[in-house]
């Protein structure tokens, strides 16, 4: 066995979007790919010897080989130690833990989150820092500029290894430990919420439903839900974690989630129900033939954050992505905490979460978490809404439409255009922006528009800002646009239009969801000619 070292040169396009490089699996196989990103990585930290590096993935077609690639090189840069997840098994909230209780020096993440895998789906590789989190954009500009000048790369020439049993192996002197995917992080829930009582709730005959959609959180709900917990098998649906997810689209939202959405619409609905993505970051929360909002859950859970033994010592602060509804800001206000807007991607609440500044975060995007790990977390949501069940005794819809009685409903909803022509939606967002200064002051659908802008943002820790992070257009009753272009997807463009709409009184808390954003929704078209800049009359995905 020896270390070699490998002549390449570079491949375009490697620069890391919202969350790490996203590509067709056709051009992640193609030769060097990988190893050019990994390289570029290895370059970008320094020094690896002797360190401790964590490893794994959704499980998503290609992983398996990958990890091969990267234990190879990681041994080749003199890294003493990598733990990598059984199978290459381990969930992204599961990796931000294992580096934090491990003090790993960092970890690499296999997926693309949400995208569709297989042959033809997409894969994905996001290297997260030592405290636990996506790296910061300082970080990934390093990385892609070492990708556009690359000339070599260093692996070693060892056999593959066994990564299906756990134990400690040797790979060209480095060490590799294949742990147990859930054990650090079920370790973790145990000690954040109130399992006694949601034993006690299941005992009780309390029913529920978990869609794992065939990825990486089955394994974790499995043990825990239906393990730790009590719930009776089967409450954990496409629990086993597949290479194409089964052929689904593994994001947890009303519309891909379509099988639970039938089960909480059936006559013997279960009481809950909620479903996690890909790589298990994400959540969404069911109660029968209802659906919460991922920036309702947000301001739902800090609201009640005590009945939880891991929040019961106070919250903070709040933080949440500028696009999310402005739900949680009452709640901050309530409690006299602040409440943080960033911008769209997790790596922005970092900094925030490590100067204790915030202990809840959310996103629209179906992402909530916390200071536990770096990472949003899928299960650990469903385990916070699991304690306030337990300890409320209120069914789901309940907890919510007294909770808008209090604070009042933000009505909201995500339109996608995915797919589209990148050269129109750049003109669409350069044209909406021309506009911006104009806008101030009119009046769009009955709506007087207060402030219009593109979101800029400087991280109140560490000075670094960012622009361009999406158009809001803000007016005077409370109500939001807000466009912005995905930073995740692999194919074309996809515009995002957030629509957001306060409504204080509880007589009106209850109307469908898009006939009360309407007259928001036509001013969005009205101001941006949506249909001209992308040819599509209407969005391909409502959430
Ligand atoms: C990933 C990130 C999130 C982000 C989401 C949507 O899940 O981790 O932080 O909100 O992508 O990003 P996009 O750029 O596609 O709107
Ligand atoms: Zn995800």
């Amino acid at each position: 066995m020896a270390i070699q070292t490998v002549t390449t040169h570079p491949i375009p396009g490697q620069r890391p979007g919202t969350s790490g490089l996203r590509k067709k699996v056709h051009t992640f196989s193609q030769p060097h790919y990988l190893e050019n990103f990994i390289q570029s990585v290895f370059y970008t930290l320094g020094d690896c010897a002797g360190k401790t590096l964590v490893l794994g993935g959704d499980g998503r077609y290609h992983n398996r080989a990958a990890i091969q690639t990267i234990l190879k090189m990681a041994a080749a840069h003199g890294y003493a130690q990598v733990l990598v997840g059984r199978s290459g098994i381990l969930s992204t909230p599961a990796v931000s833990c294992v580096i934090r209780k491990r003090q790993a020096s960092g970890g690499i993440i296999l997926s693309a989150s949400h995208n569709p895998g297989g042959p033809d789906g997409d894969f994905g590789v996001k290297y997260n820092i030592a405290a636990g989190g996506p790296a910061p954009e300082s970080v990934t500009e390093a990385i892609f500029h070492h990708s556009e000048t690359i000339t070599q790369y260093r692996i070693s020439d060892a056999a593959d290894i066994d990564i299906d049993t756990i134990g400690t192996v040797q790979l060209d002197g480095m060490q590799v430990e294949v742990i147990d995917p859930v054990a650090d992080y079920a370790e973790l829930m145990a000690r954040l919420f109130d399992f006694e009582a949601i034993r006690a709730l299941f005992a009780g005959g309390f029913t529920m439903r978990f869609d794992g959609m065939h990825a990486v959180s089955g394994p974790y709900a499995k043990a825990i839900i239906e393990g730790m917990l009590g719930a009776p098998a089967g409450t954990v649906i496409n629990a086993v974690p597949l290479e194409d997810f089964g052929g689904h689209h593994p994001d947890p939202n009303p519309v891909n989630a379509s099988e639970l959405i039938a089960l909480m619409a059936a006559a013997d609905a279960p009481d809950f129900g909620a479903a996690s993505d890909g790589d298990g970051d994400r959540n969404m929360i069911l109660g029968r033939k209802f659906d919460v909002t991922p920036s309702d859950s947000l301001a739902i859970l800090a609201a009640n954050a005590a009945v939880a033994p891991g929040y019961r010592g106070g919250l903070k602060g709040i933080a949440r992505s500028m696009p999310t509804s402005r739900a949680a800001d009452r709640v901050a206000a309530a409690l006299g905490i602040p409440c943080y807007e960033t911008p769209t991607g997790w790596k922005f609440f970092g900094t925030l979460l490590d100067a204790g500044m915030a202990t809840l975060c959310g996103e629209e995007s179906y992402g909530t978490g916390s200071d536990h790990v770096r990472e949003k977390d899928g299960v650990w949501a469903v385990l916070f809404w699991l304690n306030l069940l337990a300890a409320s005794g209120k069914p789901v819809q309940q907890i919510v439409a007294e909770h808008w009685a209090r604070f009042g409903r933000h009505y909201y909803s995500r339109h996608d255009y995915e797919a589209i022509d990148s050269e129109g939606a750049r003109l669409l967002m350069a044209d909406l922006r021309i506009k911006l200064p104009a806008l101030a002051g009119t009046v769009l659908n009955a709506h007087t528009v207060d402030f219009a802008d593109d979101f800029a943002y400087t991280d109140p820790v560490d000075g670094s800002t960012v622009q361009q992070q999406g158009v809001r257009i803000v007016m005077r009753d409370g109500s939001r646009i807000v466009y912005r272009l995905s930073g995740t997807g692999t194919e074309g463009a996809t515009l995002r239009v957030y629509l957001e709409l306060f409504e204080a009184d509880p007589t009106q808390h209850h109307r469908p969801t898009q006939q009360a954003l309407a007259g928001l929704i036509a001013a969005a078209e009205s101001v941006a000619s949506i249909a001209l800049h992308t040819g599509r009359a209407t969005p391909t995905v409502i959430t």
